[in-house]
C-alpha cells in the first residue's frame, strides 16, 4: 500500500482536481485506491458524490488521522491512497507530507505560485520524502509552443532539483465539466485532456505503485 499526498501552498493550484484524476486513474487501471479528502473544504468529496458509477472509495478525513487510515487500508489490501490536502495550516500539510511515499506538487505556471512551491518542495525535502512537480492550469500551446510562462516557470523550478513531471497539465474546460459529475477526463472519449491525466499518471503515480507491487510478489 501507498500514500500519495497531493500538495500545494496556494489554493486554487489544483489540488483537488489533479488527486480526484489521480485516484481515478488508479480505479481505472484496476487498483484497489482510496481518496483520503483532508480538507475541510471537502471539494474532492462533492464531486465524488456526483459519480453514478464504481470508482475510488472516498474518505472525509484530516491529516491528523491519516495514519489511522493506512494502517485500515493496509489490513483491507488496498493498493493506493491519494490524500487531497488543504491549503493551510502548514503543520497540517506538513503532517500529511510526512505520512506520503510521495508529494505531488501541484503549481500553477506564475511568479506567485512557484514562490509557494518552493516551500511545499523545503517541507517534503525536510521531512525525507520524494516529491515531484505537476505543472497545472499552463496556457494552451499556441502554433505548437508553450506559453513563455510556463517556460520561465520551468527555469525556476529547476532550481529546485525535484523532478517535474514531462507531462504538462493545461487549463482545460473538460477537466471542470467531468469532475462536476464526478468523472476524470479519461472517462470523456478520447481527448488531449485525457491524454495528460494518462501521462501525469505514468510519469508520477505509476512507478511508485509498479515498486510496490513488485515488492508484493
Ligand atoms: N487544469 C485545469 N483546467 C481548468 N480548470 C482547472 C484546472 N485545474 C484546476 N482548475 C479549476 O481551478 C479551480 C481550483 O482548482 P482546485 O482543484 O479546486 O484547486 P485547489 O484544490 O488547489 O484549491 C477549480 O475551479 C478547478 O475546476
Ligand atoms: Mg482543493
Amino acid at each position: 500500500m501507498r500514500t500519495i499526498a497531493v500538495v500545494a501552498r496556494k489554493g486554487g493550484s489544483g489540488k483537488t482536481t489533479l488527486a480526484l484524476h489521480m485516484a481515478i486513474a488508479a480505479h481505472l487501471r484496476g487498483l484497489k485506491v482510496i481518496l483520503a479528502d483532508a480538507d475541510a473544504q471537502r471539494s474532492s468529496s462533492e464531486a465524488l458524490r456526483k459519480r453514478k458509477v464504481p470508482g475510488p472509495k472516498l474518505v472525509e478525513t484530516a491529516s491528523r488521522k491519516l495514519f489511522t487510515l493506512q494502517e485500515a487500508s493496509r489490513r483491507a489490501g488496498d493498493d493506493l491512497i491519494i490524500v487531497d490536502t488543504p491549503c493551510c495550516p502548514d503543520e497540517e500539510v506538513s503532517e500529511a507530507i510526512g505520512l506520503s511515499d510521495l508529494v505531488l506538487v501541484v503549481v500553477r505556471p506564475s511568479f506567485f505560485d512557484v514562490a509557494a512551491a518552493v516551500r511545499s518542495i523545503d517541507a517534503a525535502r525536510q521531512l525525507g520524502r520524494p516529491a515531484q512537480i505537476i505543472i497545472n492550469q499552463a496556457f494552451s500551446a499556441r502554433f505548437g509552443k508553450e506559453s513563455a510562462a510556463l517556460d520561465s516557470a520551468l527555469e525556476a523550478l529547476r532550481f529546485t532539483g525535484t523532478p517535474i513531471c514531462p507531462a504538462i497539465v493545461h487549463s482545460r474546460a473538460l477537466f471542470q465539466s467531468a469532475l462536476a459529475m464526478g468523472m476524470s477526463a479519461e472517462e470523456m472519449g478520447p481527448s488531449a485532456g485525457a491524454e495528460e491525466i494518462a501521462a501525469v499518471w505514468a510519469n508520477a503515480a505509476a512507478p511508485l505503485v509498479e515498486a510496490a507491487q513488485l515488492k508484493r510478489a
